[in-house]
């Protein structure tokens, strides 16, 4: 056994090196590659990203993993080599369930929707995308046909993102979140509103970058194994436990999107950097889910970053940056205004009550398309009517509307719900860790941020993919993913914010 894992190991090890350089590829082609250079990268990670493909699903592989699960059935359960062995058997049979043709004719109409959405997006016309929008839900069907029995069609698409997570198990969790997050909405709604005009001001980009940086340093992030770059969408990527890249994206006239964000894409980059180095070049060296990742970015950005004792210790400071910008704003109005409530159209710019809704809102949407309950062409007119409901606004154009957002056309269909589960696991984790340094908070008052990033690295970082999300997050809380303590604690924050 040991000689046949040996081989397994150094086949995944080459594979991985594969992906690696493939994210490579991206990273630079969203960071520094000169626009014309778009051809050629599309040529360049088309041809990496299948050589890792055939490497992967290659009849030699599955010999090794078939013949490893006899031997892998007595291993302790827990152990590296076991999971291991599980999460790569689980990731070869989807694979190789998907026959090729499907995958290329995938990435052709893909490629077409991306284009024909970003038209159709600038120009407004719904229209123009529909069909290719109607080819992809084909698409997605069929491929989650490859994977019957099922419980239901959009069970194997939410499986590629939250791997064990059924549609019943996060449709449960949103009909517990729906009521109370619309009911909060208006209580806000109804209370005196919060001025944060004074972040809407020019704020010079070199000293957003500087702060940004300072702040995460003092977070822990660990600039020989990080960087940090420019790009128009910021992203968290890595080729390797020991290289991980953020980037973040300034707005010269805006405080938040920087700030926020370098602080949301550190959160992704710790848990990269805390992954167990035994895991290097292997499928364990990822994350648990989507969801996983995102609770650890939301938990700096919001828990740490939006909160009250950080700014007790890091305002003044801020001030000194920007002494005309927020010289005269005191503590309190700078804490609101970052905390402001105000239902928007778009998700991307939603704050922390609102996010949630907009992620149902899609959830809903891509069911019906699934089960087919709902057709394209009615696409449209069903997320208004939902927008209307849930946020009391109604989009006067698709653009604002249901062209919002690059998933669908790039056929991620399945991804979204992730968004949502991670703000609720993220205060799951939260209270956890409070309980745990029950000193946190005055840590968090005086920069202190080691004993928080060591907690996450222990409980999460550490454990790379090597657990399921539902898995992972009982282990550490005791229970399965909950929206409750989340709801707690909006309900606290906001009430206490919008005097409620
Ligand atoms: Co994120």
């Amino acid at each position: 056994m040991i000689e046949k894992l040996k081989q397994l190991k150094s086949k995944l090890a080459e594979v991985s090196d594969l992906y690696s350089t493939a994210a490579l590829l991206g990273w630079d082609q969203q960071t520094y590659m000169p626009p014309a250079g778009a051809e050629g990268r599309g040529h360049q990670l088309s041809t990496v990203s299948t050589l890792a493909h055939i490497k992967f699903t290659s009849d030699e592989v599955g010999r090794l993993l078939e013949d490893l699960k006899g031997p892998a059935a007595e291993l302790d359960p827990d152990s590296d080599e076991a999971r291991l062995i599980k999460v790569a058997a689980r990731q070869y049979e989807k694979d190789t369930k998907v026959p090729p043709e499907m995958v290329a004719e995938f990435a052709q109409v893909t490629t077409m929707a991306h284009q024909v959405w970003q038209q159709a997006r600038a120009e407004n016309n719904f229209e123009k995308f529909q069909p290719y929008l109607e080819k992809i839900v084909a698409l997605r069907r069929r491929y989650a046909d490859l994977f019957a029995p099922y419980d239901h069609v959009y069970d194997p698409l939410l499986d590629d993102f939250e791997p064990g997570l059924k549609t019943a198990d996060v449709q449960t969790i949103f009909n517990a979140l729906r009521p109370q997050q619309v009911a909060l909405i208006q209580e806000i709604s109804s209370s005196p509103q919060v001025d944060d005009s004074f972040l809407h001001q020019p704020f010079d980009e070199n000293k957003q970058w500087d702060f940004g940086v300072e702040v995460i340093t003092k977070f822990g992030y660990d600039w020989k194994r990080a960087r940090q770059d420019k790009s128009v969408h910021p992203f968290t990527t890595n080729f390797g436990i020991d290289d991980v890249r953020i980037t973040t994206r300034i707005m010269p006239e805006f405080f938040n999107p920087a700030f926020f964000g370098t602080a949301h894409e550190a959160g992704h980059a710790f848990y990269e950097l805390g992954v167990d180095h035994a895991f290097s070049r292997s499928p364990l060296a990822g994350s648990a889910s989507l969801s996983i990742h995102e609770s650890q970015s939301r938990m700096w950005e919001n828990l740490v970053g939006r909160s009250l004792p950080f700014w007790e210790g890091f305002y003044p400071h801020l001030q000194e940056y920007f002494p005309s910008q927020l010289g005269n704003v005191s503590l309190e109005a700078f804490y609101k205004g970052i905390n402001k409530v105000e239902p928007s159209l778009i998700r991307v710019e939603a704050d922390e009550a609102t996010y949630n809704l907009h992620i149902m809102l899609r959830l809903e949407l891509e069911i019906a398309l699934m089960e087919g309950s709902l057709a394209v062409q009615d696409l449209p007119e069903a997320w208004n009517s939902r927008m209307h409901t849930y946020l009391g606004l109604t989009p006067p154009d698709d653009t604002q509307g249901v062209l919002q957002d690059i998933h669908w056309s790039s056929g991620m269909i399945g991804y979204f719900s992730t968004y949502a589960l991670g703000n609720l696991v993220s205060v799951q984790l939260w209270d956890c860790v409070n309980r745990d340094i029950p000193d946190l908070t005055g840590q968090i008052r005086r920069g202190e941020f080691a004993a928080l990033l060591n907690w996450l690295g222990e409980k999460i970082h550490r454990h790379g993919a090597k657990f399921e999300p539902q898995e992972l997050v009982e282990r550490v809380t005791g229970s399965k993913i909950d929206p409750n303590p989340y709801m707690h604690y909006l309900q606290t924050k906001y009430a206490q914010i919008y005097g409620f």
